[in-house]
């Protein structure tokens, strides 16, 4: 029987997810093909979009395969925010893509920031002020330092618009990814040509913003073969993993939270109007559902800091398939607090709530007395302690949650789970679906093909929530010391002037 289905792609930083959804939203099939990044100093970080491509081949060939009588109705993709696709007029690449956690870009920020007027007129223009991590940094980074490759430079690209280029051979973005280049007027829904023009860069250099519901290509023969797709299958504009990740989990709505573990951590509330922090600490982005946007906080190393420790410093458990929970299990041997060790997690300069590409991770507090299981401890404990600090801003602000949807990593470990719950001090909940950004990709794909009208119906025929998990006020309570500490810590571990290449 032919089965009509829902492709959902995640251009991931760690790897690229693909996932077939059948018509009652349940995953009928998924592939993840890993990624590595390149970090040629420190700071620094890079990919190279053909691995994208060769991963998102064979994530689509895997999924295709295990399911040989779907019918994919239709195609949605989402990525990683900000990194920049460096075009050439005939749509080749120019060099490997600066990613959203790359912190090469300071002097550029200050060059935009001077050149738009202030931070306040950035502020006003694009809802965000300039750093390092977003695309027009890397952009004047590529004019100032490697002037022969900008000399060819066409077209700057998201990681998943570049994915839909080399299915359909059609430029284009949505709001949710244009929203984060810092080149969009992300309160009016347009290009800013004020900043365009304030930087002396084109309109041209960046392609026509459609739907994330709407189709935006068609899948080509070339794509086809490769693929194993059927040409002309059509694409949506799809989304940023983050926007996706909520709408994944149903957060699409002013009121709803959601905290994510990627490589990132991302603490995001929706909200009906485009809010923004008066000290621009949490960013303000487009969501995928037109008239919503999101503010958003961000931990430059969440799941990327746990990785880099487990493959770093528990190497007897990497390859055991089972290291996380290994390591999880151990860190829930230890107390709150760790017995005073601090981890920060700052491992790739930090965002939210510092905006400091030049901070940098840090044990703090070792004695004779711990063992790997306090370090494993204080580096769980870190990264919830960074995500609380966005937690703390959306409440400064008077978006206080009543609950979080949790999602990525962290939603999936029980032991995460709680020490989340307790560190903010709110109630936590997950859905029946773990997929995440690609999730949420296959249920915009799912409304473009017009098999729901919109996203809320679609998340509403698709996700039900678990039961609360509420945690009690002496365990919050406990967190407050070895919080503050950590708050107390930032200034421990910073790069050297020179270090950042
Ligand atoms: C958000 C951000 C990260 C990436 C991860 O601003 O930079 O969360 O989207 O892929």
């Amino acid at each position: 029987m032919v089965e009509s289905c829902f492709l959902g792609i995640d251009v991931g930083t760690s790897g690229v997810k693909a996932i077939l959804i059948d018509a009652a939203g349940d995953v009928v099939a998924a592939a993840v093909t890993p990624l590595l990044m390149a970090t040629p100093h420190p700071g620094w970080a890079e990919q190279d979009p053909e691995a994208w491509w060769q991963a998102s081949v064979a994530s689509i060939r895997t999924v295709l395969a295990a399911k040989p009588r779907a019918v994919v109705a239709a195609i949605g993709i989402s990525g990683q925010m900000h990194s920049s696709v460096f075009l050439d007029a005939h749509g080749e690449v120019i060099r490997p893509a600066l990613l959203w956690c790359d912190g090469r870009t300071t002097a550029e920020c200050r060059e935009i920031t001077e050149r738009v007027g202030g931070e306040s007129r950035m502020r006003d223009l694009a809802s965000n002020p300039a750093l390092e991590g977003f695309t027009l940094p890397k952009v004047l980074w590529l004019r100032n330092r490697e002037p022969d490759a900008f000399a060819r430079l066409a077209t700057v690209l998201l990681p998943k618009d570049y994915i839909r280029y080399r299915l359909t051979r059609t430029l284009a973005t949505e709001p949710s990814d244009a929203s984060a280049t810092l080149m969009y007027d992300t309160a009016h829904l347009r290009w800013s040509e004020e900043i365009l023009l304030a930087v002396g860069l084109p309109r041209s250099l960046v392609p026509d913003v459609g739907g994330s519901a709407d189709v935006l290509g068609h899948v080509t023969l070339e794509a086809a073969t490769v693929t194993g797709l059927t040409m002309g299958t059509p694409v949506v504009g799809g989304g940023a993993d983050n926007a996706c990740g909520a709408a994944g989990v149903g957060a699409i709505t002013a009121g709803e939270a959601v905290t994510s573990w990627g490589t990132s951590g991302t603490v995001l509330a929706a909200t009906h109007e485009p809010r923004v922090d008066p000290t621009v600490r949490a960013h303000t982005f487009c969501h995928v559902v037109p008239g919503t946007w999101y503010l958003m906080g961000v931990v430059l190393s969440a799941g990327g800091a746990f990785a880099w420790y487990r493959d770093q410093l528990a190497r007897d458990l990497v390859g055991s398939g089972e290291a996380n929970e290994r390591l999880n299990a151990e860190a829930a041997t230890i107390s709150p607090g760790a017995d005073g060790v601090t981890f920060l997690p700052y491992l790739q300069g930090e965002r939210t709530p510092h905006r400091d590409a030049s901070a940098r991770g840090a044990f703090v507090g070792l004695s004779l007395a711990h063992s790997r299981a306090h370090l494993t401890r204080a580096v769980v404990e870190g990264v919830c302690f960074a995500l609380r600090d966005s937690v703390a801003i959306l409440q400064e602000l008077g978006m206080s949650p009543k609950q979080m949807l949790l999602t990525g990593g962290g939603a999936k470990s029980a032991f995460v789970r709680r020490l989340q719950s307790e560190v903010f001090g709110l109630p936590v909940c997950t859905v029946n679906r773990e997929e995440g950004p690609a999730y949420g990709a296959a249920l915009l794909a799912a409304v473009g093909a017009g098999a729901f009208p919109d996203l809320a119906a679609a998340v509403d025929a698709t996700l039900s929530r678990s039961a609360l998990e509420t945690p009690d006020a002496a365990a919050h309570e406990a967190y407050e010391e070895p919080y503050l500490r950590f708050k107390a810590s930032y200034h421990a571990a910073h790069a050297s002037p020179d270090s950042m290449g």
